[in-house]
């Protein structure tokens, strides 16, 4: 059995009890660096997971007698790795265990409800900013490319009204949580890891 595991924001106060037992039965961890760097005390093998995807599942079908878990951030099924992995290898050798998503963090710090959320993502991709600018509530993760600024121009293009909040290093010591008119938030310098929600009414 392979597990998928949510690690949560970052800060590890929000992984799950059953994560985080999975992970310390564990022969064998799978993950991104800052993933692999979070997880303390772990005597097991660690596996670095980048582009090399199709290595990884080969190796996770060759080695079935191992314990193998693959930690992803946030939730592994919002823009992470549960899509591939589910297209990949068997469902009876897959357990998923959902983690709380940094877009999850971002609506319970705001105090907004996720009810009829349009969620994408600008990590790697150029989106249709037509048809996500359509939205009345929107959650974005991003990336170094496509972040809070280019958006924020994007809505100042169209002349619409919107709130922007971007939430930065979210669960970690240095999070920031800025909210403002689109003109505001180009004024801030620059941005670290974030997510970004636009909103109509706030
Ligand atoms: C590949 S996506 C993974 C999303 C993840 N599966 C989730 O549910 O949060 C990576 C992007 O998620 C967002 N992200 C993940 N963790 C974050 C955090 N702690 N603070 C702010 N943004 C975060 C950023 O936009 C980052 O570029």
């Amino acid at each position: 059995m392979i597990n998928v595991i949510g690690l949560g924001p970052g800060n590890s106060d929000y992984i799950t009890k059953l994560g985080e037992t999975l992970i310390k039965d564990s022969d064998v961890l799978i993950g991104g660096k800052r993933n692999l760097e979070s997880i303390k005390d772990f005597k097991g093998e660690k596996i670095e997971l980048a582009s090399n995807l199709k290595e990884i599942v080969r190796y996770i079908n060759d080695n079935k007698e191992k314990q193998i878990s693959v930690i992803a951030s946030g939730d592994p099924f919002i823009y992470g790795i549960g899509k591939y992995l589910s297209q990949n290898i068997e469902p009876e050798n897959l357990n998923v265990v959902c983690g709380i998503s940094s877009l999850q963090y971002i609506f319970s710090k705001v105090h907004v409800d996720m009810n009829d959320l349009y969620i994408t993502s600008s990590h790697g991709k150029t989106p249709d900013f037509d048809y996500v600018l359509s939205h009345k509530k929107v959650c974005m993760v991003t990336d170094k490319n496509i972040g809070p600024k280019e958006i924020c121009k994007e809505i100042i293009k169209r002349s619409l009204s919107k709130t922007v909040i971007v939430g930065e290093n979210l669960s970690y010591h240095n999070e920031k949580i800025s909210i403002g008119k689109p003109q505001d938030i180009l004024k801030i310098d620059n941005f670290d890891m974030c997510v970004v929600v636009l909103l109509e009414d706030y």
